[in-house]
């Protein structure tokens, strides 16, 4: 088996971990990789958006399959550029993308299916936006409809506050196009899931669900980052929240996408808010979220390697059991570097504890130099999951792990798994 991993972060090196534990012989080659996916497989130094070139890459290595990590190329349209040239891959087509590419295109499709969101209204003049966030009444949301590296969703607590946003979005270009359509959007109030299943359009394979850690800060406090953490399972996501998450959410989604002509397939992702009205889609991923996929995938007992592929070589998943995990708890604690989620210097020394059964170390932002020394490259530098028997457990050996990465103003939050604790 030979796979191609497009992308370098730490979703990535927990892809390539997980397909070499499933199957030691795996070929793993990534573009462009970093220096942890190094140490199981090939990196190639080719962008993710350089199409041409990866194409020629997994048709000379005649790769089994290709899989896409991170949303900018598909919305380039990586998967549409792959299959004209018969080449398995695994992803959404660019216009499948647009659940997240276009939040406006989701909301609609959410409405149209009954899938239950918060009620939104779509703007592009600042005039009418505002109006309707007067309407509304603080706390409100405010959107950018494309992508905005993160940036593009403003949970305001005050009118003010919206009015800024919106201005800033309409009237100051500050996303650019992403941000020439804004949604202003129904607060809603709950405890967010991440929740994410394979499907081949139609047939849906979901995961357990985990919970990020967007804020910088202890307790979830302080500004947004990428996620500062994860952890699995979430008592929160039951029987009945998971059922009626994939009976109300994933299976009338997919069969609005399949109407619409463009069926969905590979990984999507739904961020849901558990509200007292029941579990409502703050947004969809269009692939695996990070830091999730690496609390996730060290769990998982079942077989990725094998539902992906037949995913890319688009094949029914109509025979595939159900996943299956290990027991225990999954906590993911990502360190970050000095001034994230601001601007960071990098090029800070960086020495790691080794991997154990129990502890992984996930790379993110890091490079290698020729000399062989290991150097930050960026605001996220790795994220160590452990696993144990216990949340409390799996904490504290992740936060040992983190203390153990050593560079130049490392920082991480020992309370990752905090919400689950405090329910136990
Ligand atoms: P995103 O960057 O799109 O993942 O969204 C950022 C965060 O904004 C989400 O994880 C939620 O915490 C919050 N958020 C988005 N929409 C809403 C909403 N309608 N009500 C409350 N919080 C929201
Ligand atoms: N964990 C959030 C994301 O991947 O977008």
């Amino acid at each position: 088996m030979k796979i191609l991993i497009v992308g370098g972060g730490g979703r990535e090196h927990a892809l390539a971990w997980k397909f070499r534990h499933d199957d030691p012989t795996c070929e793993i080659i990534a573009a462009p990789g970093n220096p942890g996916i190094a140490q199981i497989g090939r990196c190639v130094g080719i962008d993710v958006t350089n199409f041409p070139a990866l194409i020629t890459l997994a048709r000379t290595e005649r790769v089994d399959f290709t899989v896409v990590g991170p949303e900018g190329p598909l919305e380039a349209g990586i998967v549409d550029r792959f299959r004209e040239q018969g080449l398995a891959i695994f992803g959404p087509t660019r216009a499948a993308a647009r659940l997240e590419t276009s939040k406006r295109f989701a909301k609609e499709l959410m409405q149209a299916a009954g899938v239950p969101t918060a009620s939104a209204r779509t703007f592009t003049s600042a005039g009418a936006a505002r109006a309707e966030a007067r309407q509304l009444g603080a706390p409100v949301v405010i959107k950018a409809s494309g992508i905005a590296a993160g940036k593009g969703v403003i949970v305001a607590l005050t009118l003010a506050e919206a009015e800024q946003a919106i201005d800033s979005m309409l009237v100051d270009n500050a996303f650019g196009d992403a941000g020439a359509e804004v949604l202003v959007e129904e607060f809603m109030q709950g405890e967010e899931l991440s929740l994410f299943a394979l499907t081949d359009g139609t047939h849906v394979l979901p995961f357990i669900a985990a919970q990020d850690h967007k804020r910088i800060g202890e307790g979830d406090t302080g500004p947004n980052t990428g996620g500062m953490g994860a952890y699995a399972p979430v008592a929160l996501a039951t029987r009945e929240v998971m059922r009626g998450s994939v009976q109300g959410v994933f299976v009338p989604i997919l069969r609005a996408m399949r109407d619409a002509g463009c069926p969905f397939t590979g990984l999507l992702y739904a961020g849901l808010m558990l509200t007292k009205d029941g579990p409502k889609v703050v947004e969809f991923n269009c692939r695996f979220g990070d830091p999730e996929t690496q609390a996730l995938l060290p769990l998982m007992a079942s077989n990725l390697i094998e539902p992906m592929r037949a995913i890319a070589q688009r094949q029914t998943l109509a025979p595939f059991a159900p996943f299956t995990w290990y027991e225990g708890a999954s906590v993911t604690t990502v360190v970050a570097a000095a001034g994230y989620p601001g601007a960071v210097a990098g090029g800070d020394a960086i020495a790691l504890p080794d991997d154990t059964e129990d502890v992984t170390v996930f790379h993110a932002g890091t490079t290698r130099h020729a000399d062989g020394t290991l150097v930050t490259s960026g605001g996220r530098v790795v994220a160590v999951t452990a696993l144990a028997p216990t949340i409390a457990e799996a904490q504290q050996r992740s936060a040992a792990g983190a203390t153990a990465v050593r560079f130049d103003g490392s920082q991480f939050r020992h309370d990752i798994g905090w919400r689950e604790l405090a329910r136990a």
